[in-house]
């Protein structure tokens, strides 16, 4: 069932993948969430961030990256030029909130990664910015600590792949922003070379 239901999604435009995540029901995160959170921007982006899951506030307003992290997100992009809506767009791994923003569990990345998928190859961008240890790890599936990762490009569904600090953490730690600041020009080198090609 599981395959049949991974195919099916695999094969859906994004109206119906927007409709079906909207009513998704495949794992327990559904009985908690207020809003699933589907993902904002531009459909036909050339940038595409990819977080963890809904916190509260994305919950509450069924938009990700709204809350705190979510200024610094944006605030990060407008240094490279970009604007959430215009060329970027903005996902998470997971659609719906997990209870008090606790890691999200194996079952619930399995029955919801699908999504994503099929938002990727919809979307096709040139670079995904994949910020946070846990959207790392999931998209390159890897066990590898993200200090490993950092400053290379890989590759999720033959789109290349840039690793980032999620912004809630560089909120905490605030001299890892020089650090942040040499992702975020990896990813406008790689998204300008994928431009010219
Ligand atoms: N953190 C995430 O990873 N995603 C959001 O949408 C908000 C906070």
């Amino acid at each position: 069932a599981e395959d049949a239901r991974s195919l099916e999604i695999s094969q859906m435009d994004w109206a119906a993948l927007q409709q079906s995540v909207a009513g998704c029901t495949a794992c327990g995160l559904c009985q908690g969430r207020t809003n699933t959170v589907y993902g904002v921007g531009n459909p036909d982006a050339d940038i595409m961030v990819i977080g963890e899951a809904p916190g509260q506030q994305e919950d509450l307003q069924g938009e990700p990256f709204v809350g705190a992290a979510g200024q610094l997100l944006d605030n990060m992009l407008k240094a490279i030029g970009e604007k959430r809506g215009e060329r970027v767009y903005i996902a998470n791994v997971l659609k719906c909130r997990p209870p008090n923003n606790r890691n999200p569990q194996p079952d619930e990345v399995a029955q919801c990664s699908p999504y994503l998928r099929r938002q990727v190859a919809l979307v096709k961008p040139r670079v995904i910015f994949a910020v946070g240890r846990f959207a790392i790890q999931t998209l390159l599936q890897t066990d590898a600590p993200v200090s490993a990762l950092r400053g290379k490009v890989h590759h999720y569904q033959g789109v290349p792949v840039v690793v980032g600090y999620h912004p809630a953490y560089l909120l905490r730690n605030l001299p890892d922003k020089a650090k942040a600041w040499r992702d975020l020009l990896l990813l406008k080198s790689v998204e300008s070379d994928a431009g010219a090609s």
